[in-house]
């Protein structure tokens, strides 16, 4: 490492994104020269702790970017797409978690340690996937270089905390009122989450999927360079649970695969854990992840419905893999190939 260590700003600190990023920060032990917590006019002025000592968050402007070598940004799409610009302009990489920039053909959509080499083609803005995409592609991308995919469907259980602070506050609430039997009126979801599954997550778009299910197919194609043939179907569910989205996988392969082997490969994926034994009941729930790095794969078997075929059910901590340890990992990389 010949580089001077980066100055890094953490945009949406105050948010619960943001809160798990300087969490990891601290975990990971990142370097840097210094760093700094940037947030709305709400929060300016306010305090945060991080490793240890207080420090004043401050507005996030124009000036704020000046001398900033890397962002990590989770404040939202408006925010992302007024500052992601003139932080590049200041020679910043932005690193952006919201959905502004990750289908933009000149911003790398990055998983570390899947896709790392399109880092190289950053432009100043590098996109970090929606968390169900984001949890996939660990053990997918280590299937498809060994038996190549054809086909997916994927079916989502996704966490309240994918909705941020608000729809978990809901989800608590919404369960007490329906405990003592009283009328709950739902503001983050269009339904009662409590004791209830929503399968709508996003808006409707004209093909009848939902956008939250067409980023699963978007993006997926566009971190593993599927080209259009390969086929991706994903119905996305919002379910009661705080943390860990669970994912129902199908996948359907050029090449003859078996189970044994694929349970093999994936024991031994960077970044992926077997939690696989029915003989024991073993298979990964989201109440296992929360807090933790991993990608959680189980229930691995042959599908019955696919020639050559692949079934497994996945979980992992939405706000750790599927948004702040993702972000954090790419920084990590952006500092280690020197690309800031
Ligand atoms: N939750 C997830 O699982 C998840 C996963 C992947 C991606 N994301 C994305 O990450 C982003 C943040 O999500 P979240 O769940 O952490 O939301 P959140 O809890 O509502 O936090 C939002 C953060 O953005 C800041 N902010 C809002 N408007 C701003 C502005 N105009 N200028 C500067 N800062 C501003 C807020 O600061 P104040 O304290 O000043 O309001 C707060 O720090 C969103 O784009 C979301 O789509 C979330």
């Amino acid at each position: 490492m010949t580089k001077e260590l980066p100055n890094i700003a953490v945009l949406g600190a105050t948010g619960v994104v943001g809160r798990e990023i300087l969490n990891i920060l601290e975990e990971n032990k990142v370097e840097y020269k210094s760093i700094k917590f940037l947030a709305s006019a709400r929060s300016a002025g306010s305090q945060i702790e991080f490793k240890g000592e207080k420090h004043t968050v401050i507005e996030a402007n124009e000036q704020a970017f000046e001398g900033v070598n890397i962002c990590l940004a989770s404040a939202g799409g408006e925010t992302s797409k007024k500052f992601a610009p003139i932080a590049a302009k200041k020679g910043c990489v932005f690193i952006d978690n919201s959905s502004a920039f990750r289908m933009d053909e000149n911003v790398p959509l990055v998983i570390a340690g899947v896709n790392d080499e399109d880092l190289r083609k950053h432009k100043g803005i590098i996109a970090n996937p929606n968390c169900s995409t984001s949890q996939l592609m660990l053990p997918l991308k280590a299937l498809d270089e060994k038996y190549k995919v054809k086909r997916m469907i994927v079916s989502t259980y996704q966490a309240v905390s994918g909705a941020g602070l608000k729809a978990i506050n809901e989800l608590t609430d919404n369960t007490k009122t329906n405990l003592v039997g009283m009328p709950y009126e739902p503001e983050a979801f269009k339904y009662e989450i409590a004791f209830n599954v929503i399968p709508q997550i996003d808006v409707f778009c004209e093909n009848g999927y939902t956008k939250e299910e067409m980023k699963v197919t978007n993006e997926t194609r566009k971190i593993l360079h599927f080209d259009e043939n390969v086929k991706i179907s994903c119905t996305a569910v919002r379910v009661p649970v705080y943390i860990g989205h669970s994912e129902s996988v199908s996948v359907e392969f050029e090449n003859e695969i078996n189970e044994n082997d694929a349970k093999e490969l994936l024991k031994n994926t960077w970044g992926v854990e077997l939690r696989d034994d029915i003989s024991t009941f073993t298979y990964p729930t989201p109440k296992d992840a929360a807090g933790k790095n991993p990608v959680y794969v189980g229930r691995i078997r042959k599908s019955i419905a696919f020639d050559n075929g692949l079934d497994f059910f996945c979980v992992a901590d939405n706000l750790r893999i599927g948004a702040a340890l993702n972000t954090v990992r790419i920084a990590q990389k952006v500092i280690e190939m020197e690309l800031y």
